[in-house]
Order: C-alpha cells, then sequence, then structure tokens
C-alpha cells in the first residue's frame, strides 16, 4: 500500500476539480496530480498532466505513469447542446479513465464521482422536494444516469468503490467554464453598473421568490476528501451549503456589495442581452487595472438564464450526508460576499 493517498482529479482546471486540488494540496497526508487538457493557471503544488480523456489511447499513456494511484475524483465534463451527444462523451471520458488506472494502479481504492440537482430533474420543472437520494430517476438522456450505471457495474467486479456526490449550483472560482454562477452574478453586476441601471435580477419574478441552494466550492471540497475516507461504499450523498435562501435576499446583498440600486427584477435574456457588452467590459478591464479575460470566457450566461428561471424550488435534503458524519454548513450570504472579495482580489471583477 502507498504511504501517501494519491488523488487523481478529473477535471482539475474546473470549478470543482481546481478548488479540490487546492485543498487536497494543503492536507499532508494525500499526494494529488490534476489532469486536464489545458495547462494550469495557478501556483499550486499538485502535479498536472495535460491529457485529452476522449483520447482512449493518451489516456492509457497518462494513466501508465501513475502507479499508486489510491483515489479518482472524477470532475471532467464536456457540455454539448445534444444531449445524447452530451451522455456519449462523458461516458467516454470517464471510462477510458478509470478503465485505464484499473489496470495501472493496483491500490486504487475508490472512485468519487459528481453529480448534480440535474439528478432530480431540476432542469426540467418542478420536482418533488427536499430531493432525497432514494428519490426514482427522471426521463433520460442525462448523463449523470450512465456514468454512474457504468461506474456502479465496473465497481461490483473490481476490489475497488465507488461513491456519488450530488452538489448544486458549485460557487467558487474558475475562468471559461460553462456553469459557474458566482462569476455571472459579479459581472452582470459590474456590467450594470458601469451602464448606470440599477441591479435588477435578470430571471423571472417567480424564481426570485423561490427557495434555492448553493454548494460552495470549499466545502464541496472537504466533502469530497470525507467521501473519500468515510462514506460508505456505492452511496450516493447530496451535498450542499445545507442551508436554503430566496434570491431575492442575495441580490438586495449583491446589491449592496457592489454600492447600487436595487430594482425591480425585470426579465431578459443574458445570453442575448449580454452578446454585445465585451466592448463594455473592455473598458471595465481598463478603468479598473483588472486581469484580461476573454469576454467569452469571463461569465456563462446561459448557466445564469437556467438557474435564474426555475420557477420551483430547489431543495436537496442533506440529512444522509449529516447522519453519515459529514456535519460542516456554510452561510451562503457570506459565501457570496466571501467570493466576490476573492474575485477582486484576483484582480478579476471590480
Ligand atoms: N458547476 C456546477 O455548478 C455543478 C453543479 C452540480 C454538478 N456539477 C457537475 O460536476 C461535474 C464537473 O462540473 P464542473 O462545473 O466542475 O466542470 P467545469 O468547471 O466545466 O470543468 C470541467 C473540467 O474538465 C476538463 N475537461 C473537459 N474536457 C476534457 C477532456 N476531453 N479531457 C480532459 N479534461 C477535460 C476541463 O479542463 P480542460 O478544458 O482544460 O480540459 C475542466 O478542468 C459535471 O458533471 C457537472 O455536471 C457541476
Amino acid at each position: 500500500m502507498p504511504s501517501l493517498k494519491h488523488a487523481v482529479v478529473a477535471g482539475g482546471l474546473g470549478v470543482i476539480g481546481r478548488n479540490l486540488v487546492t485543498h487536497l494540496s494543503t492536507q499532508s497526508d494525500w499526494k494529488v496530480t490534476g489532469l486536464s487538457r489545458r495547462r494550469p493557471d495557478f501556483e499550486t503544488s499538485a502535479a498536472f498532466l495535460s491529457v485529452d480523456l476522449t483520447d482512449a489511447a493518451a489516456t492509457r499513456d497518462t494513466s501508465a505513469t501513475l502507479k499508486d494511484v489510491t483515489h479518482v475524483f472524477y470532475a471532467a465534463y464536456q457540455e454539448h447542446a445534444d444531449p445524447g451527444r452530451q451522455v456519449d462523451v462523458n461516458l467516454t471520458m470517464l471510462r477510458n479513465l478509470v478503465e485505464s488506472l484499473d489496470e495501472t494502479s493496483p491500490h486504487l481504492k475508490r472512485v468519487v464521482l459528481y453529480e448534480g440537482a440535474k439528478y432530480y430533474g431540476a432542469h426540467l420543472g418542478a420536482f418533488p422536494t427536499p430531493a432525497i437520494e432514494s428519490d426514482p430517476r427522471q426521463m433520460p438522456p442525462l448523463f449523470y444516469y450512465d456514468q454512474e450505471d457504468w461506474l456502479r457495474a465496473k465497481a461490483a467486479t473490481r476490489s475497488w468503490d465507488m461513491v456519488v456526490l450530488r452538489p448544486d449550483v458549485v460557487c467558487g472560482f474558475a475562468i471559461g467554464n460553462p456553469m459557474n454562477l458566482s462569476m455571472v452574478i459579479a459581472v452582470y453586476a459590474a456590467i450594470s453598473k458601469e451602464l448606470g441601471l440599477p441591479l435588477r435580477f435578470p430571471g423571472t419574478p417567480d424564481c426570485y421568490n423561490r427557495l434555492a441552494q448553493v454548494t460552495d466550492a470549499s466545502q464541496l471540497a472537504a466533502g469530497s476528501q470525507w467521501a473519500a475516507d468515510h462514506a460508505a461504499a456505492g452511496e450516493a450523498y447530496n451535498l450542499t451549503n445545507g442551508d436554503l435562501f430566496r434570491w431575492h435576499t442575495i441580490w438586495k446583498q449583491v446589491a449592496a456589495y457592489f454600492g447600487m440600486e436595487l430594482g425591480a427584477p425585470m426579465t431578459i435574456s443574458l445570453t442575448e442581452m449580454m452578446a454585445d457588452k465585451g466592448p463594455v467590459w473592455d473598458r471595465i478591464v481598463e478603468k479598473h487595472g483588472l486581469v484580461t479575460v476573454p469576454f467569452e470566457k469571463i461569465a456563462a450566461w446561459g448557466f445564469g438564464d437556467f438557474i435564474f428561471r426555475c420557477d420551483w424550488d430547489v431543495i436537496s435534503s442533506t440529512t444522509k450526508i449529516r447522519q453519515a458524519g459529514f456535519h460542516p454548513c456554510v452561510d451562503s450570504q457570506a459565501m457570496f460576499i466571501r467570493l466576490f472579495d476573492e474575485f477582486r482580489n484576483r484582480k478579476i471583477i471590480p
């Protein structure tokens, strides 16, 4: 058995992965290897390997250099407009990695897979809440189902096991990823302010007053470490901040943070309305001496449109993970402020 636990974090530059890499790198009993196609753009003591997980041969070659992996945290993700294609590519990446590490790392102990509230149908419409892990699935296709089924079947024939974590709306720092709500809110607020507008919730009035939840990427990183060491094999766990809020309380706080007046909600398509705001963003970057990030990478407007049009409560029960021993909780209002402070310190937002 290796003396250190060796984590491979697939998708080590994503909003989940990079926060997990950072967290595990501070733990004395873990060695960390991040995988992604790009190289890391941040300081880390973790090793990073560049690999395209859709390429089976390249993934095998990379895995062959890793002989002492004990844990895989699978947070790689590719978005596709076509749900069928999304299933194919995401299942292929998971299979390529797990099958090759299964061959090369004899001490593999556990694979942690990330899913989300879409498992319960959060993307389809109102679903039974609070969602509990044993709730029946919704109508496929959904790549979470295919990934989980394949991994569960594979683990059943091997000496290693698997655990599923179901966060929701992960909030943390990452650039260029398709799902990062805290960046959407911060950049939208900065653009509204630059244009002399009050801060208006861009979603539906119904969503503004619904109960919602998020998962702090740091909370997820701590929960992932717990899942690796303590979760029961084969189980799925919801993992959120553990509190609930209504968007109107958060937007009031966002307006105060950016020194803006709070307007009434006005439903707009962020995807459409932000499409021509590149020059406004360039002006903000120059005025405030911000780090230059291409406008198309700074915020995932489509994700904002999806989250802010959920005219139904989005609530996952966290009873199971708390009873199993993971107790930390996060004040979501304080989390948004902490993240905006972090984005400011990184000179990403004014
Ligand atoms: N973000 C959320 O709010 C949220 C909420 C609930 C559940 N989830 C789930 O959690 C999982 C991870 O989501 P995320 O938001 O952290 O993803 P993300 O931020 O988009 O990150 C995806 C990661 O995968 C890597 N990747 C993509 N294609 C790759 C390839 N072909 N080969 C190697 N690496 C590849 C990306 O790096 P490169 O581009 O450099 O390769 C990046 O590091 C997904 O299943 C998602 O559905 C996310």
